[in-house]
C-alpha cells in the first residue's frame, strides 16, 4: 500500500502471488470465488498506480510440467475480467518471460504449481520467476503455512519484496485476536476429530478463558469427563490428551466447557429423529449429532461476554437441519456479541453463508490450513520470509 501510494510502482513490473485457489464443479465452473474477490484490492492498487501488474496463484495440486486442461487458471481469468471490467489475458509457459505487459495492465501467469520445482521451492526456479518482476507482492495469505518457489523463494530475490493488503489484513486480525486479544477470549474449536486439531487445542488451551468444542471433538472430551457417548464419534486413544488440556486450563481457572445436553438420533440422515437429552443420559444406541439447547443457551451467554471470538468448526452436523441447531446458536450468539470475532476454516465458513452472518463476523479469513497453522501458533513461512527482507 505505501509503495503503491508514494508513486513508486508507476511503470514497474509488479507480480502479485494471489491464492486463486477457489472450488470449481465438475464442468469447471467456479462455485465460490471470495478469494478472488479478496485478491482484488491489490491488483486494483498496483493497476490504478500504473504498474505492470502480472499475477500468478497455484489452482489445486497438479502434478509438475504436465499441463491437463483442468488444472488450468482459464475459469479465473474470466472471473478476474469481470470483477476488473477489463481483459486478463492468461499467459502459459511464463517462466522464461517473453510476454508484454504494459502498465496499467494485467496478465494473469497460470497455475504456478505446473512449473517444475515449484513445490520443491527451488532456488533456481524462484530467481527466474524474480527476474521477471521489480517488485514481488505476496497477497497469498491462504498459501502462506507453504514455503513454494512463488511463496518464499521469489521473496528472497526479487529486488523489492513485500505483502500485500490481504496478507496484512489477515495477519492484523489475527494477531488482534490472539496476541493480544480482549478479554475474554473464548474459542470454539469444533469437528470431528481430536487427532486433527489436538496442537491448535493445546496451543489455544494456554491462552484462552474459555475453550468451547463441538463435534467429535466435545465426544472425546465429555469421555474424558467419564460421560456415556453410546455410538458416537470419539477418538477413546486421546481421552487422556483431552483430561490434561482440562486440568491445565482449569488450573489457570480457564475452562472448557462441557455439553450439558446434546441432540442424538439413532443415525446419521436427513431423515433421522433428532431427541435431546441430558449429556448424563446418552443410550448406547445414540449417536451425539449436536449440541443441545441448554448448552447452546449457557455458551450463547458467554458468547456475548467474550471480549475476544475465534470460532474455528461447526458444533454439531449442520448440514443436516435437525443437527444444526448448536450451530446456529452460536452464530447468531457471535453475530450479536460485541466481541471481536474472526472465523476461518473451510466448514465454519459455510455454516457463516447457511445462517447468513457474514457481514456480522469481524473477520472472515480466507486461510484453510494457513489460519490453522496461524492457530497452532505455527511461524508462516511466507510471512517469515517477508520479514526478514523487511529487514534488509
Ligand atoms: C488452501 O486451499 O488451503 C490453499 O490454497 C493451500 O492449498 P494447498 O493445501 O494445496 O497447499
Amino acid at each position: 500500500t505505501d509503495l503503491a501510494q508514494s508513486g513508486q510502482l508507476k511503470g514497474k513490473r509488479v507480480l502479485i502471488r494471489a491464492d486463486l485457489n477457489v472450488p470449481q464443479d465438475e464442468a469447471g465452473n467456479i462455485t465460490e470465488d471470495t478469494r478472488i474477490r479478496a485478491s482484488m484490492p491489490a491488483v486494483q492498487m498496483c493497476l490504478d498506480a500504473g504498474a505492470a501488474v502480472m499475477v500468478t496463484s497455484h489452482l489445486g495440486r497438479p502434478t509438475e510440467g504436465q499441463f491437463k486442461p483442468e488444472d488450468s487458471l482459464a475459469p479465473v481469468a474470466d472471473r478476474i475480467a469481470a470483477l476488473l471490467n477489463r481483459k486478463v489475458p492468461l499467459i502459459s509457459d511464463w517462466v522464461d518471460g517473453g510476454f508484454e505487459v504494459s502498465p496499467g495492465e494485467i496478465v494473469l501467469l497460470e497455475n504456478c504449481r505446473l512449473n517444475v520445482g515449484e513445490k520443491k521451492n527451488s532456488d533456481e526456479l524462484a530467481k527466474k520467476i524474480a527476474a521477471l518482476c521489480d517488485v514481488y507482492v505476496n497477497d497469498a495469505f491462504g498459501t502462506a503455512h507453504r514455503a513454494e518457489a512463488t511463496t518464499y523463494g521469489v521473496a528472497k530475490f526479487a529486488p523489492i519484496a513485500c505483502a500485500g493488503p490481504l496478507m496484512a489484513a489477515e495477519l492484523d486480525a489475527l494477531s488482534r485476536a490472539l496476541a493480544s486479544p480482549k478479554r475474554p477470549l473464548v474459542a470454539i474449536v469444533a469437528g470431528s476429530k481430536v487427532s486433527s486439531k489436538l496442537t491448535i487445542l493445546k496451543a489455544l488451551s494456554e491462552k484462552v478463558d474459555e475453550l468451547i468444542v463441538g463435534g467429535g471433538i466435545a465426544n472425546t472430551f465429555m469421555l474424558a469427563k467419564g460421560l456415556p457417548i453410546g455410538k458416537s464419534l470419539a477418538e477413546p486413544d486421546l481421552v487422556d490428551e483431552a483430561r490434561e488440556i482440562m486440568e491445565l486450563m482449569e488450573k489457570r481457572g480457564a475452562h472448557v466447557p462441557i455439553p450439558e445436553d446434546v441432540v442424538v438420533a439413532n443415525e446419521l440422515s436427513p431423515l433421522a429423529r433428532a431427541n435431546r437429552v441430558a449429556a448424563d443420559q446418552v443410550a448406547e444406541d445414540d449417536m451425539i449429532l449436536d449440541i443441545g439447547p441448554k448448552t447452546a443457551a449457557r455458551l450463547s451467554i458467554m458468547l456475548a461476554h467474550a471480549g475476544t471470538i475465534v470460532w474455528n468448526g461447526p458444533l454439531g452436523v449442520f448440514e443436516i437441519d435437525q443437527f444444526g441447531g448448536g450451530t446456529k446458536m452460536l452464530a447468531a450468539a457471535i453475530a450479536h456479541s460485541p466481541a471481536f470475532s474472526i472465523a476461518g476454516g473451510g466448514d465454519t465458513l459455510a455454516a457463516i453463508a447457511k445462517y447468513g452472518i457474514e457481514n456480522q463476523v469481524d473477520y472472515i479469513s480466507t486461510g484453510g490450513g494457513a489460519f490453522l497453522e496461524f492457530l497452532e501458533g505455527k511461524t508462516l513461512p511466507a510471512f517469515a520470509v517477508l520479514a526478514e527482507r523487511a529487514k534488509d
